[in-house]
């Protein structure tokens, strides 16, 4: 049987840290649902994700966010042409429940199976909102586990350019957050103070890394930041925690748009996007926007709620999988360290 091409109804699953998520998508960039329950509450109070527990709450929640996503789409698993499912990078227990509770239902209803990774998702909610963006272009992924610079050469096909060479950008919010107080998710609290502080008061670093090349590195950038804690605190002097986060965050944003931007030049693409949890930072899509306005290069960014971790963009992603024929069996695992662009 040929598989059909259009009105290609999806239903997608990611568990891949903590937001247990369903969606229905058809061609890839239709969002008839998209469920998201966030377990970021239950992780809080430990200053970030427990894996045993957000494994445990995934096993917990998933039925039923399968179900508003089918319920919310007026499907059935009958209208369903294919299942797909974050199947690495990610915490391996978190990524199992999807992975099984995905095989049970295309074993069950008798659907295809198609394991998608979760950058590819990331760099697909971009496709979502922004109907006539197709590759090629260059997408830069900030999450809380990846930084990547990636060529999008093609649907599934993609170059790395640069990654960070120790913490992701998202992580080193996180870490800096918890020094000052803010907590965890970092991201989003150190934004929002970051609103009523200074980003010149204090001068941070901008690491770059020697070489030349497009990596990223935070960990120097997080311990000066803890540096300036330390010292503050030992001179006895006042810490104004909003202009550590302006400063900080400040910092990191340049060292995006400047890499980003050296990236757009040498490659000469006319499309650049952004995605991944840190993607919502509404001051980093600003300098970013700025950034490529200046050199008539058009911008593109999901919905903070595209951004962050959801199954709407993993349904958007799979659809071009299916496009390309690509099906997996009942023995897809989990690949806690999948590499972006390996099948
Ligand atoms: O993409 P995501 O939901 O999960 C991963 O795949 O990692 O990203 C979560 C990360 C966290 O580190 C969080 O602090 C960061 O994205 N984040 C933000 C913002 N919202 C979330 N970072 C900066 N500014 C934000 N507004
Ligand atoms: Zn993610």
């Amino acid at each position: 049987m040929v598989a059909k091409t259009s009105d290609v109804k999806i239903l997608a699953i990611e568990s891949s840290c903590d937001e247990t998520a369903a969606a229905v998508v058809v061609d890839g960039r239709d969002v008839r649902s998209n469920v998201i329950f966030s377990q970021i509450a239950l992780h809080t109070v430990y200053g970030g994700v427990v894996p045993e527990i957000a494994s445990r709450k995934h096993i917990e929640k998933i039925n039923q966010v399968i179900t508003q996503a089918l319920e919310g789409a007026h499907m059935t698993l009958g209208d369903i042409d294919a299942v797909a499912v974050t199947y690495g990078p990610g915490l391996v227990g978190a990524l199992l429940v999807g992975v099984a509770e995905a095989k049970a239902i295309a074993y069950a209803a008798k659907l295809p199976l198609i394991g998608v990774h979760h950058i590819e998702g990331h760099i697909s909610a971009n496709y979502i909102e922004n109907k006539e963006l197709e590759p090629p272009f260059l997408c830069l992924v900030v999450s809380g586990g990846h930084t990547h610079l990636v060529k999008v050469q093609d649907y599934g096909r993609y170059e790395i350019l640069g990654r960070t060479r120790d913490d992701a950008a998202g992580e080193a919010f996180d870490k800096v957050a918890r020094a000052i107080g803010l907590g965890y998710p970092g991201g989003p609290k150190i934004e929002k103070v970051s609103g009523e502080g200074n980003a010149l008061a204090i001068p941070f670093p901008k690491p770059k890394v020697a070489d030349g090349s497009y990596d990223f590195s935070f960990s120097g950038l997080k311990s000066a930041v803890l540096n300036y804690l330390n010292g503050a605190r030992m001179k006895g002097e006042e810490i104004v925690q909003a202009d550590v986060a302006a400063s900080f965050q400040h910092s990191v944003i340049e060292v995006l748009v400047q890499n980003a931007m050296r990236a757009v030049d040498e490659f000469g693409v006319d499309r650049f996007a952004i995605a991944g949890g840190v993607a919502s930072n509404q001051t980093l899509r600003s300098a970013m926007e700025e950034a490529c306005n200046k050199k008539g290069v058009a911008f593109y960014h999901p919905s903070p709620v595209l951004c962050t971790d959801n199954a709407a963009m993993i349904g958007a992603a799979a659809y071009y999988e299916y496009l390309a024929g690509r099906r997996d069996g009942l023995d897809l695992n989990a690949v806690p360290n999948l590499k972006l662009g390996e099948r």
